[in-house]
């Protein structure tokens, strides 16, 4: 008879560590398990309606019936993406007049939304600039903009875009830090709807940004999450990407369906990349083929064929912008409210940076005992930094949470 030894595995897991991720997602968790009949989600990362809903937009639903009924096969799609959607996507974020006249030098390949843009935008520029570039990122900004950035094995600085104080945008600081920045770093700019502070560069000063770029060879990455959401115009928000291109810059760009259609499940959206010619291009998106490839094969296909098919069908195209433009209009409809409300509680605070901010998010102002207030006492979740998504207020609640922050504000200073 043999005797066999009992090995036990030791499992390579057992001392993993916890893996934090950002605090939206904790406060999913904890807000889904709050039974309290009143509570209210500021977390949210994506539109909600006014009755707190996920919105399914009637172009989405259009266009969804439209590709339904082509009864299309679900084989790989070509590793770049879907070629209709891709230039459809150019011709929205650079405007027609552009990309009539230079869209055969814009590279582009079909991403997994905004974070997919990043990625694959920051791979390529690890592959190809000088060792040593660095990628500079607004503060506060979207964490996965570090976090990605180390991933792909790029440095990156920070520089100075929020004052706390005036809670505008500091331009000083934003401009002297990019001033010293080394010749040819990568800058990363939001296009529009700063996450998470919601101030937003004017005209003025995005023309300063643009000499400077010239100046000092910068490579600008505008990443365009939220189209339509500062003012509720398509070509409006999408003034810097205008303005750079139409100056001759190599700009690169990320775009992401994920909001403005409320295509968040389907993973849609376009990384492109402004070259000086079609060889150059051609290589471009070679190289963006061998990244993507290695990194999820192909992209998804049913989103950017609602997507596609919204682009490019002239009367869905036009009530997709109505749809925006009525998102865009609530939020700011909401942001107005919220201001007044609290003033008409007497709340000793100035909150009209508030309705002066752009796009889903806001920095409140509010510090960490409010916060814990807030969620304990009257079940308002919001993240950590005191960031709120002002499109999780709507005509319900509006009231209940303004009560809220001025109990927890009143006797405090900000
Ligand atoms: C500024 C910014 N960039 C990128 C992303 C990621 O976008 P997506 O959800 O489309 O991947 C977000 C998402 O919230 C964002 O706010």
């Amino acid at each position: 008879m043999h005797c066999f030894k009992v090995l036990r595995f030791v499992s390579l897991w057992s001392k993993v560590p916890l893996g934090s991720l950002h605090p939206s997602s904790g406060i999913v968790a904890q807000f889904d398990a709050d039974s309290y009949s009143q509570k209210v989600n500021l977390g949210v990362n994506t539109y909600r309606d006014n009755q707190g809903n996920p919105v399914l937009l009637e172009s989405v639903q259009k266009a969804m019936q439209i590709v339904r009924e082509k009864n299309l096969d679900n084989e790989y799609p070509p590793i770049e993406g879907l070629q209709p959607f891709i230039q459809a996507a150019i011709k929205l974020g650079y405007g027609e007049k552009y990309y009539e006249k230079n869209g055969k030098y814009i590279a582009g390949c079909q991403v997994l939304s905004g974070t997919g843009a990043i990625r694959l935008g920051f791979e390529l520029l690890n592959k190809f600039v000088t060792p040593g570039t660095q990628v500079f990122v607004p503060n506060p900004t979207k964490s996965l903009h570090p976090t990605i950035a180390k991933i792909a094995g790029l440095q990156s600085k920070e520089y100075r875009y929020f004052n706390p104080i005036t809670r505008q945008v500091d331009f000083s600081g934003l401009f002297e830090d990019l001033q010293i920045a080394p010749n040819g770093s990568i800058v990363l700019f939001h296009a529009c709807s700063h996450n998470p502070t919601g101030c937003d560069l004017d005209i003025d000063q995005w023309r300063q940004l643009l000499d400077l770029t010239k100046q000092k060879g910068i490579l600008p990455f505008f990443d365009m999450t939220y189209q339509g959401f500062t003012s509720g115009d398509m070509d409006q928000d999408a003034q810097a990407i205008r303005m750079f291109t139409e100056a001759g810059v190599p700009i690169m760009l990320g775009q992401s369906f994920d909001k403005n259609m409320g295509l968040s499940g389907q993973r849609t959206g376009c990384l492109s990349i402004v070259c000086s010619n079609e060889r150059e291009k051609e290589m471009v998106v070679s190289q963006l083929n061998l990244i993507a490839r290695s990194l999820w094969s192909c992209p998804p296909v049913h989103g950017a064929r609602i997507a596609e098919t919204i682009l490019n069908n002239q009367k869905i195209y036009q009530l997709w912008l109505d749809e925006v433009k009525h998102m865009a209009q609530r939020i700011k409809t909401m942001r107005q409210g919220f201001t007044k409300a609290l003033k008409d509680l007497g709340s000793p605070h100035d909150w009209s940076h508030l309705s002066k901010q752009f796009g889903m998010y806001s920095l409140t102002g509010i510090g960490q005992l409010q916060i814990k207030e807030l969620m304990e006492k009257y079940h308002i979740y919001l993240l950590d930094n005191g960031g709120i998504s002002i499109a999780g207020l709507n005509d319900t609640n509006i009231k209940y949470v303004a009560m809220a922050f001025h109990e927890v504000t009143k006797n405090t200073r900000l």
